[in-house]
């Protein structure tokens, strides 16, 4: 028998197949892909399965890939003063779900004219704290950073697909362009394995 929370995982991953097999456009199957993880945010048996995750700063654990729609589930658990430096997921999108403690999520545009290769110029449009609960939906190519202050923060993050086979940029705090691969991919089943 599966404890509750990975239960409430089990109908999640079903779920989001049903909007995928929906044939919606992609706007709005992102929609309802974060309307769906907001409800597995507020779901209190899937928090307290993900109280006992051990922290894992540049680590991403892998929770769920999908076989036949190719989406991703991965799970970010920050220790306290996290703060990624500014950069976009590429060509794909995002739904940014958290599940305890709270982030910060700002977001930047370019204002230079993307001559230099090396170097942009990044201005702040936004910045707002995602309490537990909150879903923040990243659509592609967008510029944001997350971070948080002295609290634990557990994010449960779907993914149109896999980061790492593809090139993202990220952004020094002097504007030097970097091309980057993501956070180390770590295993991390927590469905129902057999057992
Ligand atoms: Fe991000």
């Amino acid at each position: 028998m599966s404890a509750p929370g990975a239960e409430a995982f089990e109908s999640f991953v079903a779920d989001l197949r049903s909007i995928y097999r929906e044939g919606r456009d992609i706007p709005s199957l992102w929609r309802g892909i974060a309307s769906r993880l907001e409800t597995l945010a507020g779901d209190a048996d899937f928090r307290r399965l993900t109280d006992e995750w051990p922290e894992g700063d540049g680590k991403q654990y892998v929770v769920y890939v999908d076989p036949d729609y190719g989406f991703a589930i991965d799970a970010l658990v920050r220790g306290p003063f996290h703060k990624a430096p500014a950069h976009d997921h590429a060509h794909t999108w995002t739904a940014y779900g958290v599940i305890s403690g709270w982030e910060r999520m700002t977001r930047y545009v370019r204002t230079d004219n993307g001559a230099d290769p090396k170097r942009a110029v990044l201005k702040e449009t936004s910045t707002e704290i995602c309490q537990a609960g909150v879903v923040d939906l990243v659509p592609p190519w967008s510029i944001h950073t997350e971070s948080n202050d002295d609290n634990r923060a557990v994010a449960l993050v779907v993914r149109s697909e896999n980061l790492g086979g593809f090139d993202q940029t990220a952004y020094r705090d002097s504007g030097e362009i970097m091309k980057v691969r993501g956070l180390e991919r770590i295993e991390f089943p927590i469905l129902r394995t057999g057992a």
